[in-house]
């Protein structure tokens, strides 16, 4: 018997709490996917959507590989969980660490997993304040990120977000957390005489100061802030901070969880910028979003505390290093390679990019089309020469985001900026067709 999405909703409206619950918004506008093939959806109705974000950011490999669904299956018949507790080891989670370790920052050479971005995020700070205690510097706590830096939600990871909507409703925020400005070229205004990428990077150094460098654990950062609306640094912003790091005994940990595993255009978002991490983040592509996994890289400095420290690391998930999530990230990684997902997302972003921009920078209400390797955005603005935002109640990215979804792309915003990361084996027609839908949405929405 078919179930048209109508019926799914009504009974999803009844039982299911959703990711960012919103009943009055969403109401009208829900989805029921049924399956996927390569970047297209498809919906209960039978409808075909482009897959503009690849899921959250995550399926890299597109729907419907055949050789991860075959990956999890093995591992299942053979050894469906066991932990990593206290020694307790597999192969599946021994090989893909040593594969990390050869494919990751020549700095980071010992992995621990957790099952996604929250949960890693919570790691980092957990081991950066160990790092610092079993070295007898207590008082080295604080975590400092950014203004629109997104790590997740759990309460430790909604610290360190830099988006304020994720935080009011659940406050008081933790102490000993602290957030610097972005370096978001579109809107950062740095200094005269001073390159905003320095200038930005120097924000870093004021607030080790202000809170004192004995108190200060790590500088946490995305290479490319995803979820704020692909928001690429300048190039001088990395090196800057890598020297502030080092100057200040800070440690430098960054959080690749969109941009790790080719999607920027190099296999790690700091690789742009000729700059090593001490500790790094991953999850989302890892896997392509077949299995949850996520997890974290430490440098060699860090490992020796771990490996040396008198007291345990008391820090675990019951999936850590889960047998079938380990599976299906070692095939995952075999397709990223084999496919050089790097080399398409360099060729295939420059391509969609120069389409995005050619069709709509020019618009009066477009005031910025951006990206890095296959992710974009594009950041619509009431009046281009003053940058000004619409009023937020004029929804005006949720009204694209609906022209947009009426002519087949499904994608995700923040307020006005529409993102878009497809999964790296798109084809370019599709990529063509999205800038189609785009720039008809937009003029339907803001005028042509
Ligand atoms: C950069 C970054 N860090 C962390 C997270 C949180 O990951 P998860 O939703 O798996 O907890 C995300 C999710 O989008 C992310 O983009």
């Amino acid at each position: 018997m078919n179930t048209s999405k109508a019926d799914y909703l009504q009974t999803d409206l009844t039982y299911l709490i959703h990711a960012l619950h919103n009943r009055r918004l969403h109401e009208n506008c829900g989805h029921v996917w049924i399956k996927g093939d390569g970047a297209i959806l498809v919906d209960a109705d039978g409808r075909e959507f482009i897959d503009g974000l690849s899921g959250l950011w995550n399926v890299v490999a597109g729907h419907g590989r055949k050789e991860l669904v075959e990956a999890a299956a093995a591992q299942m018949q053979t050894l469906a969980y066991c932990s990593t507790y206290a020694g307790s080891s597999h192969p599946t989670v021994i090989r893909l660490a040593e594969r990390l370790a050869g494919l990751s920052y020549p700095s980071i050479r010992r992995f621990f997993f957790t099952s996604g971005g929250g949960e890693s995020s919570d790691t980092c700070f957990k081991t950066a304040r160990y790092f610092w205690r079993m070295q007898g510097r207590l008082e080295k706590t604080k975590i400092i990120s950014r203004q629109w830096g997104y790590h997740g939600t759990t309460l430790g990871a909604m610290n360190a977000t830099g988006i304020a909507s994720y935080w009011p409703m659940f406050e008081s925020k933790l102490p000993g957390f602290v957030q610097i400005p972005s370096p978001y070229p579109y809107r950062y205004v740095a200094p005269a005489g001073v390159s905003p990428g320095i200038a930005a990077a120097n924000e870093l150094e004021k607030a080790i100061l202000r809170e004192g460098p004995e108190t200060v654990a790590m500088f946490f950062a995305e290479p490319v802030q995803g979820s704020a609306g692909v928001i690429v640094p300048p190039e001088d912003y990395f090196p800057r901070i890598r020297e502030i790091c080092d100057q200040y005994d800070v440690l430098l940990v960054t959080d690749e969880v969109i941009t790790g595993f080719g999607r920027t255009g190099k296999m790690w978002g700091l690789q742009h910028y000729g700059v090593q991490p001490d500790m790094i983040q991953f999850a989302k592509a890892i896997t392509s979003g077949y299995f949850p996994l996520g997890g974290i890289g430490v440098s060699e400095r860090i490992a020796n505390v771990l490996d040396t420290a008198d007291q345990t690391w008391m820090h675990a998930f019951t999936y850590s290093g889960h047998p079938v999530g380990c599976a299906v990230a070692l095939r995952t990684l075999d397709i990223i390679e084999q496919e050089d997902f790097p080399a398409q997302a360099t060729e295939k972003g420059a391509y969609f990019l120069s389409g995005l921009q050619v069709a709509l920078a020019s618009h009066p209400h477009v005031g910025e089309v951006r990206g890095k390797g296959l992710m974009c955005a594009i950041e619509f603005v009431q009046d281009k020469a003053t940058k000004a935002e619409y009023p937020a109640a004029e929804q005006i990215g949720h009204k694209v985001h609906l022209a947009a979804q009426r002519r087949g792309l499904y994608s995700r915003l923040r307020g006005d900026v529409f993102c878009l990361a497809p999964p790296i084996i798109t084809p370019h027609k599709l990529l063509d067709r999205i800038v189609e839908i785009m720039t008809e949405s937009v003029g339907e929405v803001l005028g042509a």
